[in-house]
């Protein structure tokens, strides 16, 4: 678009910009642009040319080929019209699977769910499906799921660290908000056995297999669901000679298999039951990542707890890391441990 603008010397152009907005004449929506020694501000249409008096005194008026800035909200919240004590309850975040959202209401904003589910997709072209997320639930520690917008059929495609997960989250739990710490552990694996004992759809033990140098990788999930998937997404990412997922409770499978150099315990309510189970499984010298939702307040506790467990097995363990992975809630947080045994 052809506008009028002012052609001003780069080291004064910001000043020039506020005193342009004081005085109403900047072109709020249009780009700015620049050559090596001077910015061009469009000037706001319809002003009045006395206005420009002092501007023209000092500098050029020129004509402008300007475009409008992308003036998408930033936010989903922007486009929710409701009360002010409302809309503070809007979540600042939420998470998203493939084509998935899934967010958590106050049941204040349940009669606004189909607005708040439409401003999500307005801000998000990728995403097509809204379910509101009533929590985790039950030993597979399913999602309950309302979807709000789209189809029933929550069967998506997700992509974490380069890999490509398939999962229907009505069926089989997955957190994006892992994809990180992930990588991390996957990226310290070197020439090892390595046992996922609560694999889900795979995500520790693909990232393990794709970005670590492993040399195995066994995933146990007690869930049809999960096994279904996981082997599907073995497959997808070409690491069927990599990755192994067996089906079933890790309490009878574990003690079957040879032992481990690493083991992954992401059960996060319940991760403490399996710790003999996991440090039978291991070579001295070898490591479990243990996650757990704890209060920030009693992270020592747990750590005791650990190293008492471990003694009852007749392991010394050492705490060599551990991580606030993200919040849980006000007061608990998702805590990942690096442990060693001694
Ligand atoms: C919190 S999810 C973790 C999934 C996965 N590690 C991830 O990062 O997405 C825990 C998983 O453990 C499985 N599970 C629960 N109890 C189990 C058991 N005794 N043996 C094997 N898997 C179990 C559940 O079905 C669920 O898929």
């Amino acid at each position: 678009m052809r506008v009028k603008g002012i052609k001003v010397p780069k080291e004064m152009g910001e000043l020039v910009r506020r005193k342009m907005i004081e005085n109403d004449l900047l072109s709020i929506g249009m780009r700015i642009i620049s050559d090596k020694y001077h910015i061009m501000i469009p000037i706001k249409e319809g002003v009045d040319h006395s206005d420009l008096l002092v501007l023209r005194k000092t500098f050029e008026i020129i004509d402008m080929d300007v475009d409008f800035l992308d003036q998408r909200p930033k936010s989903y919240k922007e486009l929710i019209d409701i009360d002010h004590s409302l809309k503070k309850l809007l979540p600042s975040s939420y998470d998203i699977l493939g084509d998935v959202c899934i967010i958590k209401l106050n049941r204040k904003l349940i009669p606004y769910r189909e607005k708040i589910a439409s401003s999500i997709i307005e801000v998000n072209k990728n995403i097509t499906k809204v379910a509101i997320d009533n929590g985790v639930k039950g030993e597979f520690r399913v999602r309950d799921l309302d979807v709000i917008i789209g189809s029933d059929d929550l069967e998506t495609m997700h992509l974490e660290n380069n890999l490509r997960f398939k999962l229907d989250p009505s069926k089989v739990y997955f957190s994006p908000r892992l994809a990180t710490e992930r990588m991390r552990i996957a990226t310290i694996v070197k020439n090892e056995r390595v046992l996922d004992m609560f694999s889900g759809v795979g995500p520790f033990s693909l990232n393990i297999a794709r970005h670590g140098t492993p040399r195995e990788v066994i995933g146990i999930d007690i869930n049809p669901s999960c096994h279904y998937y996981f082997k599907m997404n073995i497959s997808l990412n070409g690491l069927d000679d990599n990755v192994t997922a067996l089906m079933g409770d890790s309490s009878d499978i574990v003690p079957s298999l040879d032992r481990q150099d690493r083991v992954i315990m992401n059960l996060p309510h319940s991760s403490m039951e399996f710790i003999s189970i996991a440090l039978d499984v291991l070579h001295t010298g070898g490591y479990i990542h243990l996650y757990s939702v704890m209060d920030r307040s009693s992270i020592l506790d747990t750590v005791d707890r650990i190293i008492d467990s471990g003694r009852s097995s007749g392991k010394k363990l050492e705490i060599i890391g551990s991580r606030d992975v993200h919040n849980y809630s006000p007061t608990q947080s998702m805590i990942a441990l690096d442990i060693m045994v001694k």
